[in-house]
Order: structure tokens, then C-alpha cells, then sequence
């Protein structure tokens, strides 16, 4: 795998923002977003290197579907009346070019727990903490490639309908959901705590 230079390091950390104004309008083909994926997935870390993340990238009529799930799973929810501000929100990921499922593979965290006893308990936690790791990688990567995302949690919700949906299997655990696409507008600037405050150093 080779990988095209865009943006450093730094500069797409610093860069990434929580896009919420999205449209399909994307220049970066389908194909480099493919392989920045799969790249983020086969270089992130996770715990005694047990590659528990399973990604599912949907785009075009798929990621269209994935939104009408979640709109229509959030109506049965909140109910018609007080429906409004969730369509307008549900509409703002649907207008953005796809969306990257992040899944656990619960298979492996359970076969660790029974193989290792002892960290029984910590295995379903190093399984999120990867996930996150995943989650931020991809994340800065499409920021990289110049495209906004957010990160959005309508798991377990939607999980019936999107394993339905995609065929996938039951020992994937959704934990988070990507939406993302063109930036059509600027995002406001964010407070920052004093670094100083929240890092220490000894020597
Ligand atoms: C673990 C985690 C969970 C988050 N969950 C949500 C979410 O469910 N919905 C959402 O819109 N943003 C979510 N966010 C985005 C944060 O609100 C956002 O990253 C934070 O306010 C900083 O803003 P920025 O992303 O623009 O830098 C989440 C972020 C993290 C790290």
C-alpha cells in the first residue's frame, strides 16, 4: 500500500473538525477512499493486536438508505409531533456523500476473555479504546483528502436494520457512525482548555 501525500500529519489533526454541512459534491474518487480506509484499518493498533474493527463504508444509494433507516427508526421513537430538528438533522447526514460504519468484532473480544481470564474484564474496554482509535484515524484521513465528517451514535437503535440491510454478521457490534462529504460551510472556531493544565512533564 502507497499512499499519496496530502495534507501532513499535523495539519489534518489540527484541521479536523466536526462537519455537520456536508454535500456530495466530493472530487476524491471512490477508490482513494477505499484505500485510505483500508490503509487506517491496517495500521491502527488495537489491544494484543487482536484487529477487532470491521468498517463498512456506504456510499450513494446505500448511504441514502442508512439515513432513511435512522430517520425512520427515530420516528417511531420521538413521534411525528416533535419531529422537526431530528428530520433537519437526519436530512444533513443524508445530504453528505457516504457514511463509514464502525463495528467491533465481538467474536474475538469474547474468545480473548475466555483465552485470558485474568484481563477478562478489560478486553470489551480495549476493544472501544480501539475503535476510537480507528474512529480518529479515519476521521483526520478524510480531512487529509480535504472532505468534512462528524461522528454520530444511533447504535443500538439502528443495529436490527443495518445488519438486516447489509448482511452482517451478528458478532458485529455498531459503535459509531461517520457521515461525511464536501464541507459547504466553515465551522466555528473551538474553545481550547490550557494545554498547560492538561499535560504534565518530569524529568
Ligand atoms: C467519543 C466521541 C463521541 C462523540 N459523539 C458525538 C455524537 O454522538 N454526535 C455528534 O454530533 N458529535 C459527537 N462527537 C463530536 C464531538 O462533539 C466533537 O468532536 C467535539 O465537540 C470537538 O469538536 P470538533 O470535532 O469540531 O473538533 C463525539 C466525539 C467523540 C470523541
Amino acid at each position: 500500500m502507497t499512499m499519496v501525500k496530502t495534507k501532513d500529519f499535523y495539519t489534518a489533526l489540527q484541521e479536523r473538525r466536526s462537519y455537520y454541512a456536508i454535500n456530495k459534491d466530493v472530487q476524491v474518487s471512490e477508490e482513494r477512499i477505499r484505500e485510505i480506509v483500508e490503509f487506517a484499518v491496517k495500521y491502527t493498533p488495537s489491544a494484543f493486536n487482536s484487529q477487532t474493527a470491521r468498517l463498512v463504508v456506504l456510499t450513494g444509494e446505500a448511504h441514502n438508505k442508512l439515513w432513511d433507516i435512522t430517520t425512520e427508526t427515530l420516528r417511531k421513537v420521538v413521534g411525528d409531533g416533535d419531529f422537526e430538528g431530528t428530520q433537519q438533522k437526519m436530512d444533513s447526514f443524508k445530504a453528505g456523500y457516504g457514511t463509514v460504519l464502525f463495528f467491533e468484532e465481538e467474536a474475538i473480544v469474547k474468545s480473548l476473555q475466555e483465552q485470558f481470564p485474568l484481563y477478562a474484564d478489560n478486553f470489551p474496554v480495549w476493544s472501544e479504546q480501539a475503535a476510537g482509535m480507528h474512529q480518529l484515524v479515519v476521521w483526520t484521513a478524510l480531512e487529509a483528502e480535504g472532505l468534512g465528517a462528524s461522528l454520530q451514535h444511533y447504535n443500538p437503535l439502528i443495529d436490527d436494520e443495518v445488519k438486516k440491510e447489509w448482511n452482517i454478521s451478528d458478532s458485529w457490534k455498531l459503535v459509531a457512525q461517520m457521515p461525511f462529504g464536501q464541507p459547504t460551510a466553515p465551522v466555528k472556531e473551538k474553545e481550547f482548555k490550557p494545554v498547560e493544565d492538561r499535560v504534565l512533564f518530569f524529568k
